[in-house]
């Protein structure tokens, strides 16, 4: 069938590169699109210009190019409503509807679905005036966390350690900061322990489990500095074992799913959980509609099932008659290379040469890249996602840094200790 693929980072690279090797992209007529695609995404798809955010243009593609199976990339055209709009014309779409994508679009949705679902989740108030906002923050105490109630980019969350910083930060969300963003806020408790992420797959109704990881969004090393999108991650995460898995699987997921069905608004495509793992057991931070970037590449990296026929399973509602999800035993790890500057300014059109890095078994996967005449070129931000394997964390952070060793992007950084919490752990295990 003919496949195509909706985005332009890190974590489409890793789809199509998984997409490609899929059997409904086996026989002779079939193609495989990309919009807008990148230099990487262009190794295995057309890249073709069509904007996600032009729904009637989409569909018209669908028609003319008879396409199979939409998989949407990121979350601004689910929460705009692209794969109704394609669904409407009896095309698969991997992806969930708008009033599913709720789930990443509306933090404060996804705060009273726990409520009505008995889903463990932090403590909340929803504000929808700065005096509100300031009223509610005296029933929490330090640090506050305050986060926009739209879709801000993976920016829209503040932690303040004193309630003045809180006043300002709401001050700044109802100025405009987040645009219409932050019209609405979430208040909530501050929740301690470690953070790791599930992904789940879903057709509405069945649901399969698929994988875990760690991400690290500090821009600076030991996990200081500003947020960022991530800068690297690792599959699975040790942390959240078997047993952990089944409780993620059995308090959160799955009464997030029956009641998103119940309520009319069932949910098929990835359903990215990113979790607190306290004291108390896993309470749940936020849901993602989409895959993590750059987890996804982690999780692909793994992958030994047919992705295209797991998504399109998910799309036709058959989730239930695909063989269960598939990964590999050992661990990958992956380490952004971006633009110096990021997340702040970063600076466009450093010069990139990628070495050898794949000839050793590494994945570099382009997030932010463009090809002029010169040669492959940063287009700002996030630039490579370079990922490799290894039968432990320790071994495939090395195996990866090796392979951002050979490439040469002197107006790129990366950090230098993707991974350090599970490496420190398996040295000392090593040491017992
Ligand atoms: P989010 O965009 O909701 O994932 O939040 C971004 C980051 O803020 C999370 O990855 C956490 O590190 C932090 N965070 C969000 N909510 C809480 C919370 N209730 N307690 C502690 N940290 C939080
Ligand atoms: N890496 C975090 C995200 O994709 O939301």
């Amino acid at each position: 069938m003919n496949i195509l693929l909706l985005g332009s980072g890190g974590r489409e690279h890793a789809l199509a590169w998984k997409l490609a090797q899929s059997r409904l992209l086996a026989a002779a007529g079939d193609s495989f699109y990309a919009a807008p695609g990148n230099p990487g995404i262009a190794d295995h798809a057309q890249c073709v210009e069509l904007d996600a955010a032009d729904h009637d243009a989409v569909g018209a593609f669908c028609r003319d190019k008879d396409i199979g199976l939409v998989v949407i990339g990121p979350e601004a055209p689910l929460v705009a409503g692209l794969a109704d709009h394609l669904r409407a014309q009896g095309v698969a779409v991997f992806g969930p509807s708008q009033a599913a994508a709720q789930l990443e679009g509306s933090k404060g949705f996804t705060k009273d679905l726990c409520i009505r679902a008995g889903i463990p989740t932090a403590r909340y108030t929803r504000a929808t005036s700065l005096e509100q906002a300031w009223g509610a923050l005296k029933s929490f105490d330090a640090p506050f966390v305050l986060k926009a109630d739209g879709l801000a980019a993976g920016k829209g969350v503040v932690i303040a350690e004193t309630r003045e910083e809180a006043q300002e930060a709401l001050s700044d969300m109802f100025g405009g900061q987040f645009g219409s963003a932050g019209s609405e806020v979430v208040i909530e408790q501050f929740l301690t322990g470690e953070e790791a992420s599930f992904f789940a797959l879903t057709d509405g109704t069945t649901i399969v489990p698929f994988g875990s990881a760690q991400d690290h969004k500090r821009v600076g090393e030991g996990d200081t500095g500003p947020n960022t999108g991530g800068m690297g991650a690792y599959s699975p995460a040790p942390v959240l074992d078997e047993r952990l898995q089944s409780r993620v699987m059995a308090d959160i997921i799955e009464p997030t799913v029956a009641a998103m069905r119940a309520e009319g608004m069932p949910y098929s495509g990835v359903l990215y959980a990113g979790l607190m793992l306290s004291p108390d057991g896993p309470q749940l931070i936020e849901y993602n509609a989409r895959f993590g970037d750059p987890e996804c590449q982690v999780l692909m990296m793994r992958l030994e099932s047919d992705l295209g026929e797991l998504m399109l399973a998910c799309a036709q509602g058959k989730l239930a008659e695909a063989p269960a999800p598939e990964f590999a035993e050992d661990y990958a790890l992956t380490v952004v290379m971006a633009a110096e500057g990021y997340p702040a300014t970063p600076k466009k059109g450093g010069a990139i040469a990628l070495g050898e890095a794949e000839e050793r078994g590494a994945k570099v996967f382009h997030a932010g890249t463009a090809l002029r005449d010169s040669g492959l070129v940063a287009t700002g931000g996030r630039v490579l996602t370079v990922t490799a394997r290894g039968p432990s964390v320790t071994e495939a952070q090395a195996a990866a840094y090796r392979a951002v060793a050979t490439i040469d992007f002197p107006e790129g950084f990366c950090r230098r200790d993707i991974g350090w919490r599970e490496v420190r752990r398996e040295a000392s295990r090593s040491a017992e």
